[in-house]
């Protein structure tokens, strides 16, 4: 029987379970009612409980989809034009754990963009891979750091021919998408598997304003968090797989190990419902907030605001419709005091750093949210004066992920250094880095155990401490100190 892309059959299997309201001696112990004193989470989990299940005869097992979500998966795959997807309950995480861990066995090579998630440089140390880090093409406009240029991944594919597989992050966390034809091409040619994250790239392909998607420029395993850009609950991303370059049986066993027993169907439901919203709405699924998207940019002209636009970048790049990429022209307010005041004003973004502030659309996003974004920057303009003020130069400080242009030697990732000292941030220029930093989000390290501190990097950092930016992983997170190899 072809399956029939109007119908959302692991969410329609919970639905069918929780209205025969059986007496349920299995787990989950709440046993779809939320049995907390009054108050207003009862209220708020009433409708949910009910179709938070398990593995029981008529709901499948996500590990062994036999069943509803064999067949959710057949659709999904079909939707997004995959050979093969499964549905994750741990984010986009999950996925890049499993799909590093299913190409790359202890000791062998990887080739990897450096800017990229956590989650893949956790991938990388669970597999125990020696990694080429390539350094990412920067947009000289913006400072921004994109995939490796094509000519970098030819250099590394020609060093390292044995490498097990190319791994790239696209698009940025700023919708920096880039053309990844010629990569792929390279590595094919020398049956080297493409692995993409594309977290921030789910609707990629979807729409004529959207770029083109991993999968259909050809990459063979591609990981995207249908929660971040589609409809889905938190938590809920896919991976889909094609060609024969990547044994799906073996990450199909690491998704096995990296994700709970107990997986949460209201998740895996709601990727369901995201999917046959886009198959069946189709392009009209994001008319919404890209009109929004769309009359707030216009709306920026004429206020001291401005958004990152293909024409303020100067490369190659597509800017994703549904990413607003917000700057004070004046150079009044850096990126993190603007998303500061946005939040006082009840506009919360996504994510700031020195200079931007990143606004994320979405499939839930209204008119009127555009419209209160407006607003609140308007005022922000008036209370600071900004009218009055002349557009100051842009700075074209490059990113700091620019950090060589040279491919460097292969590198083996550990958690932590044993033979380290903390030393005051300006002595640590030139010295190897003794401990992770990572400011969250965007999540990407920017230094890794044994990577030297380079001086744009302790300018970095020295500019995210006066900003009391968010890092995670540094012992000192407060950036005043910063652990390094003792020599
Ligand atoms: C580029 C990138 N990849 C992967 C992830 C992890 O995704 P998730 O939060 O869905 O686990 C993120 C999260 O922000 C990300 O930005």
């Amino acid at each position: 029987m072809r399956l029939d892309a109007n119908r959302a059959p692991l969410y329609e299997a919970l639905e069918r379970h929780a209205v025969r309201r059986a007496a349920a001696f299995h787990v989950p112990g709440h046993k779809g009612r939320a049995t907390w004193d009054k108050t207003d989470a009862v209220r708020r989990y009433a409708e949910l409980l009910p179709i938070d299940l398990t593995e029981l005869s008529d709901t499948d097992d996500l590990h062994h989809p036999e069943g509803v979500i064999a067949d959710a998966e057949t659709l999904a795959a079909d939707c997004f034009g995959a050979e093969e997807t499964r549905f994750l309950v741990g984010g986009s995480t999950a996925g890049n754990l499993a799909m590093i861990l299913g190409v790359c066995r202890p000791g062998e090579l990887m080739l990897v963009q450096r800017n990229v998630h956590k989650s893949v440089v956790h991938g990388l140390m669970l597999a125990g891979a020696r990694v080429v880090f390539l350094p990412p093409a920067v947009d000289p406009a913006s400072g921004l750091a994109v995939v490796p240029a094509a000519e970098t991944v030819r250099e590394a594919l020609r060093r390292y021919p044995e490498a097990k597989a190319l791994l790239l992050s696209n698009p940025n966390y700023y919708g920096m998408a880039s053309d990844l034809r010629d990569s792929i091409r390279e590595a094919h040619e020398r049956r080297i598997p493409v692995l993409v994250d594309e977290a921030h790239g789910p609707h990629f392909g979807r729409h004529p304003a959207f770029p083109a998607s991993a999968l259909q420029m050809g990459a063979d395993v591609v990981v995207q968090s249908a929660h971040k850009m589609l409809s889905a609950m938190t938590m809920g991303a896919m991976l889909h797989l094609q060609g024969q370059l990547v044994s799906k049986s073996a990450v199909r066993q690491y998704l096995r190990m990296v994700q709970s027993s107990s997986p949460s169907y209201p998740i895996m439901a709601s990727l369901d419902l995201a999917r046959r919203e886009l198959h069946t709405k189709k392009e009209r699924s994001f008319e919404q907030a890209l009109r929004t998207a769309e009359e707030t940019r216009a709306g920026l002209e004429g206020t001291p605001f401005k958004a990152l636009a293909a024409d303020t970048t100067r490369g190659s790049y597509a800017i994703d419709p549904l990413k607003l990429v917000l700057f004070d022209a004046t150079g009044t307010l850096d990126g993190f005091s603007l998303r500061d005041e946005l939040e006082r004003l009840g506009c919360i973004a996504e994510m700031a750093d020195d200079r931007y502030v990143v606004l994320a659309f979405g499939t839930g996003t209204r008119p009127d949210d555009g419209q209160s974004l407006l607003a609140a920057l308007k005022h922000i303009a008036r209370t600071h004066r900004l009218e009055d003020r002349p557009a100051a130069g842009r700075r074209e400080e490059a990113s700091f992920f620019a950090l060589a242009k040279e491919l460097p030697e292969p590198v083996i990732l550990h958690g932590e250094a044993d033979d380290t000292e903390a030393v005051e941030l300006g002595q640590a220029e030139g010295r190897a880095a003794g401990e992770w930093v990572i400011p969250y989000p965007p999540g990407i390290p920017v230094l890794y155990p044994g990577e030297i501190v380079t001086p744009s990097i302790r300018k970095q950092l020295e500019r995210w401490r006066k900003q009391g930016a968010r890092i995670q992983g540094a012992s000192d997170t407060t950036l005043r100190t910063l652990k390094v190899l003792k020599r």
